[in-house]
């Protein structure tokens, strides 16, 4: 397996390719670099203290230890898993089985809605014996996974009796939270989200790596993966630190160049997860009202999933004609497949002979190639993430990066990053609807 780097190419970014109403400066990411200089001291030392405790989750071999061991009987007695969670709760998972997922054996059904039809479907068909229940809440009171999990422990219990009990795993704050009352009330077996970890930060608790790991997929080299970005995190040469530079990329555009929109368009397949992962990430952590001194400022940029090379068919159109209000990210993978396009019949013409004998990732990188070249010919700036192959050390880093980044915009933008005002007021809402029904 690949042990390569992650690399942020963001040349394209610059007043050289951008022209001056487009494009940074070099000076002007180093000088922002500086106060960074001062951002991650404080960083390192709520680190110390205890209070960025996400950014130690890579190092927490004992819990993959426990994950492990747990899961080795989990693979051998069950083949269908249901996950059940809402927003950050359960994108890490559905990112890293869609991303790394290869055990056609083993089958994974994610529940984060309350579509009583779908639901319906579900229950049809589930064998209860070779099910095994995933529940995932850090704050263990969420309506949405309230409901799956009341529904699917009855449809459980009243086919397997109390023995339902062996095919629960409660995935929750370890100490707070009626979740963890349950489980520890009925016996069921649990794994911690630790405290200050909320759900767009917990890929690399058991909320991510449990279901990761019924899967097969290789958590150890995930973390290391994560580990090897965690040290670059702590890097003051700007080049070698990927996640300050972006997150300063990020917030000079949208602060001085009115260029608050974020789209992240990922150039793989089975990356396309990635993209609302992020959009979660970036959006619920930085969109807020008030900075950390009381200020109102309306923080953040708006990120936008797209995918690589559906959307050139699509939102393309707009974000090389409409207005120049975007900076684009580009995740790829720099080595693909090896699957061989056939000769063409001659009735497919020149289009069937240029494609003839070309390896379809060659065709991958020569559409990504064109499009970015499209965007620099517009004056459109834009920047890539890329990814040497795609694997479960490589995927580490970029996750580790995204979080990082965040948290360092958060400091830019002088918000809190860890928390989500406006979501707990629509839960807030939802419970006084609850009351009046
Ligand atoms: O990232 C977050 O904090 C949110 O998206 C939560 O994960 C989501 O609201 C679900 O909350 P909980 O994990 O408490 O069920």
């Amino acid at each position: 397996m690949s042990r390569a780097d992650l690399l942020l190419d963001y040349e394209n970014v610059l007043v050289e390719k951008m022209g001056r109403q487009d494009g940074i400066t070099l000076t002007q990411i180093e000088s922002l670099g500086k106060n960074i200089q001062t951002i991650q001291k404080g960083l390192n030392n709520l680190r110390r203290l205890g209070q960025l405790p996400f950014w130690d989750l890579p190092f927490n071999e004992e819990e993959v230890e426990r994950i492990l061991k747990s899961v080795e009987t989990k693979r051998k007695e069950f083949d269908h898993f249901i996950i059940v969670g809402m927003g950050g709760s359960c994108l890490g998972a559905r990112l890293l089985l869609s991303a790394l997922g290869d055990d056609k054996k083993k089958r994974f059904t994610i529940i984060d809605y309350l579509d009583s039809a779908r639901f319906q479907e579900i229950l049809d068909e589930l064998e209860p014996k070779r099910t095994c229940l995933i529940v995932v809440s850090k704050s263990g009171k969420t309506f949405e996974s309230m409901a799956a999990l009341l529904i699917l422990r009855k449809f459980l219990k009243d086919r397997l009796g109390i023995g339902y009990r062996r095919h629960v795993v409660v995935i929750t704050d370890p100490f707070r939270g009626a979740f963890r009352k349950m489980a520890t009330e009925e016996k069921l077996e649990s794994f911690p989200i630790p405290p200050g970890v909320g759900g767009r930060f917990s890929v690399f608790t058991a909320a991510g790596l449990f279901p990761a790991a019924c899967l097969g997929l290789d958590i150890e080299e995930l973390l290391a993966g994560a580990r090897r970005m965690e040290e670059r995190t702590r890097k003051r040469e700007l080049p070698q630190n990927p996640a300050i530079v972006s997150a300063i990329i990020h917030y000079l555009f949208a602060v001085r160049k009115k260029k608050k929109i974020r789209v992240v368009m990922t150039y793989a397949e089975r990356l396309h997860t990635y993209g609302d992962w992020f959009c979660q990430l970036w959006s619920e952590s930085l969109g807020k009202k008030y900075s950390l001194k009381g200020k109102k400022v309306f923080a953040g940029s708006t990120p936008i999933a797209a995918e690589g090379v559906r959307d050139q068919h699509s939102q393309l159109q707009l974000y090389l004609e409409g207005p120049n209000d975007k900076l684009l990210n580009f995740v790829t993978v720099e080595k693909g497949g090896s699957l061989l396009i056939p000769e063409s019949p001659t009735s497919l013409g020149l289009e069937g002979r240029q494609l003839q004998k070309m390896e379809l990732g060659e065709l991958l990188k020569i559409e990504e190639k064109a499009t970015i070249d499209s965007l620099v010919g517009e004056r459109r700036p834009n920047l890539t993430y890329r990814l040497p192959s795609l694997n479960p050390f490589t995927l580490g880093q970029l996750l580790f990066e995204a979080q990082v980044e965040t948290v360092f915009a958060g400091e830019l933008w002088g918000i809190n990053p860890f928390d989500q005002p406006a979501i707990e007021i629509i839960k807030k809402n939802i419970q006084t609807q609850l009351w009046k029904g």
